[in-house]
């Protein structure tokens, strides 16, 4: 059994809602409950969303707990060296997801400044994205 943590950042507290032509009409909980109905007979899966920078700081601290992390920062991806000196401090393999294929949008998308320090990245699958990233991690892992 692997403990994971799901860390989705700002803004996709609104999914479902939120410019539905990217990121699509599921709702964070549909993708949570769907994660959990693949996962959670083998695996622990621990959800966090924030709209805030500490404390998704926080959440990963709190991820030395775990085995490994599935993170969305969201627009923090692209800015914030606070969160990836988080994960690098806590010396924990994660995964990097996107709904959208960030790199077919605008140009500061395009860089991101957690994937030099995760596994490998997933974006533009919507959804599924979540999944993917779990099975790699959990092959990773094992
Ligand atoms: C996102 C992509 C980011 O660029 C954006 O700021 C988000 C969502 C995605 O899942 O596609 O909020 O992380």
């Amino acid at each position: 059994m692997a403990k994971i943590k799901v860390i989705h950042g700002p803004n996709l507290n609104l999914l479902g809602t939120r410019e539905p032509g990217i990121y699509g009409h599921f709702t964070l909980q549909g993708i949570e409950e769907q994660l959990q109905n693949i996962f959670g007979k083998e695996h622990e899966l621990d959800f966090f969303q924030s709209n805030c920078e500490g404390a998704l700081i926080d959440a990963i601290h709190e991820a030395v707990h775990a085995d490994g992390l599935i993170l969305n920062l969201a627009a923090y991806t692209h800015t914030s060296y606070a969160l990836r000196d988080a994960v690098t401090s806590i010396v924990k393999p994660a995964v990097e997801v996107h709904l959208s294929n960030v790199f077919a949008r605008e140009d500061f998308r395009h860089v991101s400044v957690i994937a030099p320090i995760c596994i490998g990245t997933i974006s533009g699958f919507g959804g599924l994205g979540y999944e993917l990233a779990v099975r790699a991690l959990l092959d990773h892992l094992s």
